[in-house]
């Protein structure tokens, strides 16, 4: 079986891509999993410089997948999902995204926490998690409204409107927008490959210093709203409307 989740070295670069491309890079618990180990593991490598998450340059990611919230939705903060949140929230090396096409729930969520961001200007993301019974996640609903203002996050979070990777740059969420998702994701590796120059020990200073002021805070949130969306996952209105979903497909 192909695997999901592909770990490739280049230098002191790892590249964790997303690869479940019939699936739309929907990402499952053994996923998570993979992504968590994945980064707690650079994070302890002094050989690693710096951690790429990408998709293809079709489509970075669904989101979570849709049938494992229904047979298998995240009971605590012990889940696979959590774990990669923490993991990726706790990391002292920097993380870059190269994303392309659909980058839906955490899919657009994952990139507040990544250090450089590069998408395609017609990179779609979006997070639904109203439109799906859900509410929002992974401190999504403390950073954007601090980021956009209120009425521009509630726009994204409260009706879960779309926006495109152009806006994604302007409005700060992405680094830079690029015209294509090849051109996104070349430019996320030569960005990468440029901490191979640097000084390791002042890059995870800089970055530490940068995150730290928000990071307590931050699990907090994370834990609050994992808590709430856990228990909305069961509530009549998400399993309608995760039902709905599987049923069209
Ligand atoms: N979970 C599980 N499967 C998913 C999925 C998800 N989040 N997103 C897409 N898929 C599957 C579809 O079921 C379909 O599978 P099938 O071919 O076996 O029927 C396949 O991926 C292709 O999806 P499709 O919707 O046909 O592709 P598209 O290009 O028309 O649209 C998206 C792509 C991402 C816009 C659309 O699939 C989508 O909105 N997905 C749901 C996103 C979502 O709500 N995620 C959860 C956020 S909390």
């Amino acid at each position: 079986m192909t695997e999901a989740i592909l770990l490739e070295r280049e230098r002191g670069l790892l590249t964790l891509r997303l690869n479940r491309p019939d699936k739309k890079n929907a990402l499952t618990r053994a996923m998570y999993s993979r992504l968590a180990e994945a980064l707690k593991q650079a994070n302890g490598d002094p050989e690693i410089n710096a951690v790429l998450i990408s998709g293809s340059a079709e489509c970075f990611t669904a989101g979570n997948d849709i049938a494992d919230f229904i047979e298998q939705p995240p009971s605590d903060l012990d889940s696979p999902v959590f774990h990669f949140m923490l993991n990726l929230l706790e990391c002292r090396k920097p993380v870059i995204a190269a994303v392309a096409g659909a980058a839906v729930g955490i899919g657009t969520t994952m990139l507040l926490h990544c250090d450089l961001v590069y998408v395609s200007r017609d990179a779609r993301l979006r997070m639904p998690f109203v439109n799906l019974g859900l509410c929002p996640e992974f401190g999504s609903s403390l950073i954007l409204p601090r980021l956009l203002g209120q009425a521009k996050a509630a726009e994204l979070l409260l009706l879960g409107e779309g926006f495109s990777g152009e806006q994604a740059a302007q409005w700060g969420i992405a680094t830079q927008a690029l015209n294509s998702g090849a051109a996104a994701l070349s430019k996320a590796r030569e960005m990468a490959l440029r901490f191979d120059e640097l000084p390791a020990e002042a890059v995870h200073i800089s970055k530490q210093l940068m995150r730290a002021p928000d990071r307590d805070l931050l699990r907090k949130v994370i834990e609050e709203e994992g808590a709430l969306f856990t228990q909305r996952l069961r509530s009549p209105e998400a399993v309608a409307a995760l039902i709905g979903f599987v049923q069209r497909h």
